[in-house]
C-alpha cells in the first residue's frame, strides 16, 4: 500500500519534486526563514501555515515566485507579528529549482488549496518575465490576506 502510494506519487512527479524542493528550500531559504519555514520573529516571516497561502484567490499561486524573483520590502504582518525588513531578489535559482521550492512551500508547508497542482518550470519562466515592483507585491499581499 505504501509502496503503491509512493509509486503513484513518483509517477505523477510529486515525490521527486517535493524531495528536491525540501532540500532546495532548506539551503536557499532556510538561513532566513528557518529550515522548518517557521521564520524568525523580527527578521523573516513564517512561510509555513502562512496567512497569504490560505487565500482562495487564484493570484495566490503567483505570490511566492514573484516575491522570490523580485524580493520584497516594507511592513508585513505575518502570523500576528510585524516585520519591517527586506528580502533581496533570489533570481539566481533556476526555473526547475524555484518550481520545486514553490511546490514544497505552498503544497507541503501549507495546506494546499482545493484542486492544487504543482508549479511547472514553464510557469516560473513566465513569472520571471513579469514586471512587478515592491508596491504591486505589497498590494497583491494585501488582497490575499484581507
Ligand atoms: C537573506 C534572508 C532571506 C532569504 C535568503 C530569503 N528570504 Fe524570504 N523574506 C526575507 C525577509 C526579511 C522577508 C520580509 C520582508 C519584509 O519585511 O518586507 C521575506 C519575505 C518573504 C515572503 C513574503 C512573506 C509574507 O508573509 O508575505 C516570501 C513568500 C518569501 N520571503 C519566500 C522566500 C523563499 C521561498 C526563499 C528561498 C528561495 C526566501 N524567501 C529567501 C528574508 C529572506
Amino acid at each position: 500500500m505504501l509502496a503503491a502510494t509512493a509509486l503513484a506519487l513518483l509517477i505523477s512527479g510529486q515525490l521527486g519534486n517535493t524531495a528536491d524542493g525540501k532540500a532546495a528550500f532548506e539551503s536557499a531559504c532556510g538561513a532566513c526563514h528557518k529550515k522548518d519555514g517557521m521564520g524568525v520573529a523580527g527578521l523573516a516571516p513564517p512561510l509555513a501555515r502562512a496567512d497569504w497561502a490560505k487565500s482562495a484567490d487564484p493570484a495566490m499561486r503567483t505570490y511566492l515566485p514573484l516575491v522570490v524573483l523580485n524580493g520584497i520590502s516594507g511592513k508585513i504582518v505575518a502570523g500576528g507579528k510585524t516585520f519591517m525588513s527586506a528580502m533581496p531578489p533570489q533570481k539566481q535559482h533556476s526555473d526547475e529549482e524555484l518550481a520545486a521550492i514553490a511546490a514544497y512551500v505552498v503544497g507541503t508547508l501549507n495546506p494546499p488549496p482545493a484542486g492544487w497542482t504543482d508549479y511547472t518550470t514553464a510557469e516560473i519562466a513566465t513569472l520571471r518575465t513579469e514586471k512587478t515592483d515592491r508596491k504591486a507585491l505589497l498590494e497583491l499581499r494585501g488582497k490575499l490576506v484581507e
